[in-house]
C-alpha cells in the first residue's frame, strides 16, 4: 500500500480516479514509460497499423450491422440498400471491405518483420504464438464475413470450403453437415456465420490482441539488430538504448497512420474493387444455388493456401509420401532417445493412412499444416543470432526464396488451374515446407556476424 501511495501523486480528477483505478500507473507502464528500442524502422509501423485497422473494422462493422439483414432472402438486397440508400452507407461498406484486405496486407508485413528480425525467438515465443492465433482468427473472421453479402462468390466459396471438411475420413460428411446446419449452404448457415462474424470471433480476436500486447510489454520489444535492450540499463533502471513509447513512437506511428490513411482513402475513393482483388465481380450477382460460377477462387489473401490445396493431386500425394518415408529413415539414423523409434513409427502410421485416404483430404492437411507450422517457428529456428542482419548470406537467400515461393503460390491461387501452374505450385509448396522443416538443420550453419552490444542508431 505504501509503494502504491508513493506512486500516486496525481491530484484533481486524475488523482480521484487513481485512488480507485490504476489509470496513471497503467498509462506510465504501457505508454509514457514503456521503453522501446530507439532503432525501430519502417517495419515497426505495422503493429500500430494493425490496431488501427482492427478498430476500423469494428466501428464500420457496427454501422453495417444496423442496416444489414442476416436472411438469405434479404441479405443481398440489404447490402445494395446500404450502398445506394443509406446516407454514407457506400463509404462505410467500402471502408469495411477495403479494411479487410488492408488488414491482411498489414498483418502479412507485420509477420514478415517478425520473421526477418527473429522476433519470435526467446523470450518472445508467446508474443508470436498469440500472433499466430490472431492470424488464424483473422482468416476465420474473413471467411465468415465473406458469406454475408450473399453473392455468387460468397455462396460458392463457402460451399467449396465447407465441403472440404467432408474429405476428413469417418467424421467428414457429418462434420460438414454440422458446420452448415443444412445439406447445402443456406439461410441457417448465413445466420450462424453472421453470429460468428459479428460477435464470437471479434471477441476472441480482441482478447488475443490484448494478450499479444501484454506479452510483448512483459518482455519488451525486439528491434532490427536483435539486441536485448533490457540487458544494459542506466542507474535508474532505464534501458540505455530505450526511449519512451510516448511521445517518441506515438508521434512516429502517427506519421505511419497518416500515410496509411492516404493510401486507404485512395483505394476507397478510386479503386474499391481493386480490379476484382478486393471485391470480386461475381459477388455483385445474387447467390444462385442452381448455377455454379465458372471460376471459384477465394479472395487474394487466401490464395497462397488455396494454391497448396489445389496442388495436392494424386501424384503430389505420392511425392509427399516419399518425403515422409525419407524423413522416417533420417530419424532412424540420426535421432536419439525415444525419438529414434517414435518418429519412424509415426512416419509409418502416416504413410499407411495416406495410402488409404484420398488426396483431397491431404490437400486440406497441407493447407492446415502450412498455417500451423508458423506456431513452431520459435523452436525450429536454431540460429545463434536473431536478426537477419547478422546471418550468413545463404540464410538471406533462403528467406528470399521462401518469400518468392509464397508470393508465387498467392499468384497461382488467383489463376485458373493448368498442368504447368499445378507443377509450379507443387514446387513452391515443397519449398514452403522445406523452409520450415529444414530450419533446425540450416539455421545453425554458416558464418554469423557478431551482433553489436548496443543498437545501431542514426538520428535523422
Ligand atoms: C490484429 C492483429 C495484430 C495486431 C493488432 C498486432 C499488434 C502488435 C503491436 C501494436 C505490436 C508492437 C509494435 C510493433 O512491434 O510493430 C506487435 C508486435 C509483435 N507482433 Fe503483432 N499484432 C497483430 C498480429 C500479429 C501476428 C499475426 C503475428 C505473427 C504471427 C504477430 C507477431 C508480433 C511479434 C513477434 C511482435 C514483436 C515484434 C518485435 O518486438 O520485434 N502479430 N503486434
Amino acid at each position: 500500500m505504501a509503494t502504491a501511495d508513493k506512486e500516486v501523486e496525481t491530484t484533481g480528477l486524475t488523482g480521484w480516479i487513481d485512488r480507485r483505478f490504476p489509470l496513471t500507473s497503467t498509462w506510465k507502464k504501457h505508454v509514457s514509460e514503456y521503453y522501446a528500442p530507439k532503432n525501430f524502422n519502417f517495419w515497426y509501423f505495422f503493429g500500430s497499423l494493425a490496431l488501427l485497422v482492427l478498430v476500423n473494422q469494428i466501428v464500420t462493422g457496427i454501422f453495417l450491422t444496423m442496416n444489414y439483414k442476416p436472411d438469405a432472402t434479404l441479405a443481398f438486397a440489404s447490402v445494395e440498400y446500404i450502398m445506394r440508400e443509406v446516407p454514407w452507407g457506400w463509404l462505410i461498406r467500402y471502408m469495411h471491405s477495403t479494411g479487410a484486405s488492408m488488414f491482411f496486407v498489414v498483418v502479412y508485413l507485420h509477420m514478415f518483420r517478425g520473421l526477418m528480425y527473429g522476433s519470435y525467438r526467446k523470450p518472445r515465443e508467446l508474443v508470436w504464438i498469440f500472433g499466430c492465433a490472431i492470424f488464424l482468427c483473422l482468416m476465420a473472421e474473413a471467411f465468415f464475413g465473406y458469406l454475408l453479402p450473399w453473392g455468387q462468390m460468397s455462396f460458392w466459396g463457402a460451399q467449396v470450403i465447407v465441403n472440404l471438411f467432408s474429405a476428413i475420413p469417418f467424421i467428414g460428411p457429418d462434420l460438414s453437415l454440422w458446420i452448415r446446419g443444412d445439406y447445402v449452404v443456406s439461410d441457417v448457415t448465413l445466420n450462424r456465420f453472421f453470429a460468428f462474424h459479428v460477435i464470437a470471433i471479434p471477441l476472441v480476436l480482441i482478447g488475443l490482441v490484448v494478450a499479444h500486447l501484454v506479452a510483448l510489454h512483459e518482455v519488451g520489444s525486439n528491434n532490427p539488430d536483435g539486441v536485448e535492450i533490457k540487458a544494459k540499463k542506466d542507474a535508474n533502471g532505464i534501458p540505455l538504448d530505450g526511449i519512451p513509447f510516448h511521445p517518441y513512437y506515438s508521434v512516429h506511428d502517427f506519421m505511419g497512420v497518416c500515410v496509411f490513411l492516404l493510401i486507404f482513402a485512395a483505394i476507397i475513393f478510386f479503386a474499391p474493387e481493386m480490379g476484382g482483388y478486393f471485391l470480386e465481380a461475381n459477388n455483385f450477382v445474387p447467390a444462385n444455388p442452381l448455377q455454379t460460377p465458372p471460376e471459384i477462387a477465394p479472395v487474394w489473401y487466401f490464395t497462397a493456401f488455396y494454391a497448396m490445396l489445389r496442388a495436392t493431386t494424386d501424384p503430389f500425394k505420392i511425392v509427399l509420401m516419399i518425403v515422409i518415408a525419407l524423413l522416417g529413415v533420417l530419424a532412424l539414423v540420426k535421432a536419439r532417445g525415444k525419438w529414434k523409434l517414435g518418429l519412424p513409427v509415426l512416419a509409418a502410421v502416416v504413410l499407411v493412412f495416406m495410402a488409404l485416404t484420398e488426396s483431397k483430404f491431404w490437400g486440406v492437411v497441407v493447407m492446415g499444416t502450412a498455417v500451423v507450422s508458423l506456431f513452431f517457428l520459435p523452436w525450429l529456428d536454431r540460429s545463434p543470432v536473431k536478426s537477419i542482419r547478422y546471418r550468413p548470406l545463404f540464410h538471406k537467400v533462403f528467406y528470399a526464396i521462401f518469400v518468392f515461393a509464397f508470393l508465387m503460390l498467392g499468384f497461382l491461387g488467383t489463376r485458373p488451374p493448368s498442368p504447368a501452374a499445378t507443377l509450379i505450385a507443387q514446387i513452391c509448396a515443397l519449398i514452403y515446407f522445406a523452409f520450415f522443416l529444414g530450419m533446425p538443420f540450416w539455421t545453425p550453419r554458416g558464418k554469423f556476424k557478431t551482433p553489436p552490444e548496443r543498437v545501431h542508431y542514426k538520428p535523422h
